[in-house]
């Protein structure tokens, strides 16, 4: 009997919490190989229970430029075809506008948004490139990114425009096998908030969960766009 691969995913973020357990529930749904981008290899760092089987890191570091179209070089000269691609790599930043070091500010834009476009991009094209194949491109947004948040101004700015690019980005291919998911997670326990970042923290979601409800949404699919609302509840914490 054939056993079934649906190619490779990338997940760019995928080194810890939400991109994490979705790069796992990849390999998990028939992702004969996932690479996961980010600066720390998770494989190394107190994750020695995970099981690691099909999954490869690459180094990226989205607050270089050059860094990020240094990985589309790598993985292009290796004959990467992302079948599934997710853009869940971000940083969060706390505090009113005016407090914010001009340093944080641009951090957090280029990390979060700028930067990752060339892998964005590059991904996106490659995909055309499968077009005899199914492919799924998800971009991990927030619940910020359409209820303005005290205090999260340029973090909410960042995921809005994902959840704009995501929306028009569907409108160029509607017709394709191509699917384009944008996920708006309400809090989740991660790295990206610590205890005491939020007075809600005790009902966030548990990532894996969540994950695993993205995932089943993703891979049944059919339309071009999915804006997949994830407001925090109870059956995912
Ligand atoms: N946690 C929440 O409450 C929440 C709610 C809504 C939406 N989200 C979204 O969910 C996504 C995943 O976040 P998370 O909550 O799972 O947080 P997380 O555990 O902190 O994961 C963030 C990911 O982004 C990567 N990253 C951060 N800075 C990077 C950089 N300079 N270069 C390359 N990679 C970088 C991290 O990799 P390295 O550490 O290896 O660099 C990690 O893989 C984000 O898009 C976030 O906006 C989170």
């Amino acid at each position: 009997m054939a056993i079934l691969n649906l190619g490779t995913a990338l997940v760019l973020g995928g080194t810890s919490g939400l991109g994490l357990e979705l790069a796992l529930q990849c390999r998990d749904s028939c992702y004969g190989r996932v690479i996961v981008a980010g600066r720390h290899d998770p494989r190394r760092e107190g994750n020695q229970d995970r099981n690691w089987n099909s999954v490869e890191f690459k180094h990226c570091d989205l607050t270089s430029w050059d860094l990020a179209i240094k990985l589309t070089g790598e993985l292009q000269e290796v004959g990467v075809f992302p079948s599934m691609f997710i853009w869940a790599a971000a940083q969060h930043w706390m505090g009113h506008f005016s407090d914010m070091k001009m340093r944080q500010m641009k951090e957090l834009a280029v990390t979060n948004m700028v930067n990752a476009l060339p892998i964005v991009q590059w991904a996106w094209d490659r995909m055309r490139d499968l077009r005899s194949q199914r492919t799924r491109f998800v971009i991990i947004s927030s619940t910020s990114a359409t209820k303005p948040r005290n205090q999260e101004a340029i973090y909410a700015g960042t995921k809005a425009f994902q959840l704009q690019l995501a929306r028009c980005l569907a409108k160029e291919h509607p017709y394709t096998k191509r699917t384009v998911t944008v996920a708006l997670p309400g809090g989740m326990k991660t790295q990206l908030y610590r205890e005491g970042m939020n007075p809600h923290y005790k009902e966030f979601m548990d990532p894996g969960k969540v994950a695993r409800f993205i995932m089943e949404r993703v891979m049944r699919q059919r339309c071009a766009l999915n804006v997949l609302k994830i407001p925090r509840q109870k059956e995912l914490m």
